[in-house]
């Protein structure tokens, strides 16, 4: 009875994961936002659309070459100090919070990764912040 038992709750846990991981595939935006940009214009620039306490969706902007994202040798990181001119533009798409950029490693070599916007932004009652 009691391996009957475990049987049962190993095989409920590993369809929960199933279940999870399967969502962790779905494309998700940036939450409480809806990407704006163009997704063949590289730009440093994110316009999102944003949730605001009264229900409307306002339109706010975040230059990543000023704040929220990081260049950390060459991979795409969250952090205040923006990505000045160590990175490409960036590519965003409508429907993910992924954005995907190139950027200078130390060595000067270029390096492709991309970051999970989600890691790094907020939405500010209904205006784009950096998550601190
Ligand atoms: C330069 O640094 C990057 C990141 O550490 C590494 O992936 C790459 O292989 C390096 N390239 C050379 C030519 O050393």
């Amino acid at each position: 009875m009691y391996t009957l038992k475990t049987l049962f709750f190993t095989l409920i846990l590993l369809y929960h994961q199933s279940v999870l991981a399967a969502a962790d595939l779905v494309p998700r935006d940036i939450t409480g936002c809806q990407v704006q940009n163009d997704p063949n214009t590289p730009s440093f620039i994110l316009i999102a659309s944003c949730l605001a306490p009264d229900g409307s969706m306002k339109e706010s902007t975040l230059d990543f070459s000023k704040q929220c994202l990081g260049n950390t040798n060459g991979v795409l990181t969250c952090g205040n100090v923006g990505l000045g001119s160590t990175c490409g533009g960036l590519f965003f798409e409508a429907g993910t919070s992924i954005v995907q950029g190139v950027c200078k490693a130390k060595n000067q070599s270029l390096v492709n990764s991309n970051l999970d916007l989600n890691n790094c932004v907020q939405n500010n009652a209904g205006i784009l912040g950096c998550k601190t």
